[in-house]
């Protein structure tokens, strides 16, 4: 008898953390023993607004399924104004990535502090059922990274 076994998607996202605020709320997280998929991968970045757009637009390319980017929240930025480049820089990429047909829920901006660990798995864990619903992201796969 032929067995099928049908395995469940498994989406790639791209976490970037700043150092002072959300990665510490991720840390905080495992304190708490609160838990979030593992399919969450984190980059810890010193200030949210290091992302520069195009380490982005890299990720989709080289394979992610969806990217996160986590800051302070806005007037606690350790850099004083950092989160405030990073929520133009985001506004201004989420409309270049609709302008070439990628689905906007594929990136998430959110404000997460120290103390915010129940927050930092609610949201990774609702980010990835979201991209879960969504599929693969192969709108802008470059395919020369596919192994
Ligand atoms: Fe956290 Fe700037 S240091 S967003």
């Amino acid at each position: 008898m032929l067995e099928t076994t049908t395995k469940e998607f498994q989406p790639r996202i791209v976490a970037f953390c700043c150092n002072w605020c959300s990665y510490a709320g991720a840390d905080m997280a495992g304190t708490a023993r609160k838990s979030y998929p593992a399919n969450v991968k984190i980059i810890r970045v010193p200030c949210s607004c290091r992302v520069n757009p195009t380490f982005i637009l890299r990720a989709f390319t080289q394979g992610a399924d969806g990217v996160i980017i986590a800051g302070c929240h806005p007037g606690d930025c350790h850099y004083t104004q950092g989160n405030y480049f990073t929520r133009r820089r985001m506004t201004l990429l989420m409309s270049l990535l609709d302008f070439m047909g990628v689905d906007g829920r594929r990136l998430r901006l959110e404000w997460i502090s120290a103390a915010e660990g129940n927050k930092f798995a609610q949201v990774m864990t609702d980010f990835t059922a979201t991209i879960q619903e969504l599929g693969e992201n192969v709108k802008l796969r470059d395919l020369r990274c596919k192994k």
